[in-house]
């Protein structure tokens, strides 16, 4: 669907997030609105707006980047709704799927409470794995100077989103304390299928990975 706002939206989030170099792009920005969308078709439930603008809007100022203050994100979406004159309602709803969708730590629950932040959870659990999520993977921990691994440090599952947060462990790490049980936590089959083949790729990278370290691969 198309409508004025979310043309608006996508607009002010594509000049906002043009070459940002984490992986919290514009690119990945659009590939989850449009995964979202996709998600959406065996959905038909759902608010087709609520989930395009909460889609765009989800990493409009994300935690990670915001001195881990959670509400940054909800704050900033409720202001540029409000720019737009949005109807209150659709900015609550939008708000709360911002505040559902971050995964948190992997003994942590992100339960969400509408179809719609099931179809953005997924939507951003999808980019996070496969050929692009390892590649996202690999530009956040270099955005944030971390080694590629070290094997003497191993990985956690935190199980508090307070200890997930201070985590700085290298990057291959978050393969075992995220990416690999992304599969495993997403709410919709049509997200479970897309997930099958990116979640089989990244396991054989991390085996190759693994092997190409320690100088024994084929
Ligand atoms: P979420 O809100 O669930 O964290 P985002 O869209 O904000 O989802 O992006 C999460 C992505 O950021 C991860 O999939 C990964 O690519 C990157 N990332 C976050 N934390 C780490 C980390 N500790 N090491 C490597 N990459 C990370
Ligand atoms: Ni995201």
């Amino acid at each position: 669907m198309s409508s004025p706002l979310i043309t608006a939206t996508a607009a002010f989030i594509e000049q906002k997030f043009a070459g940002e170099g984490s992986g919290h792009d514009w690119a990945h920005i659009r590939r989850v609105w449009l995964m979202a969308r996709r998600l959406a078709v065996a959905a038909p439930e759902a608010d087709q707006e609520v989930t395009e603008l909460a889609a765009l809007l989800h990493d409009i100022a994300d935690w990670k980047f915001h001195g881990g203050d959670y509400e940054a994100g909800p704050r900033a979406a409720r202001e540029w709704l409000r720019s737009q004159e949005a109807p209150e309602a659709l900015i609550a709803r939008v708000e709360t799927i911002i505040r559902e969708v971050s995964f948190k730590g992997l003994g942590v629950e992100t339960p969400v409470s509408s179809v719609e932040a099931a179809l953005v959870q997924d939507a951003d659990r999808l980019d996070a794995i496969g050929a692009i999520g390892i590649a996202r993977a690999f530009a956040y921990g270099g955005h944030k100077g971390r080694p590629l691994h070290d094997p003497a440090i191993a990985p956690v599952a935190h199980d508090s989103f307070a200890s997930y947060q201070l985590n700085t462990a290298p990057t291959l790490n978050h393969f075992y304390e995220k990416l690999l049980h992304l599969k495993d936590r997403l709410h919709t089959d049509a997200a479970r299928q897309v997930a099958q083949q990116r979640h089989a790729y990244m396991e054989t990278y991390v085996a190759r990975f693994l092997a190409e370290w320690d100088g024994v691969d084929q």
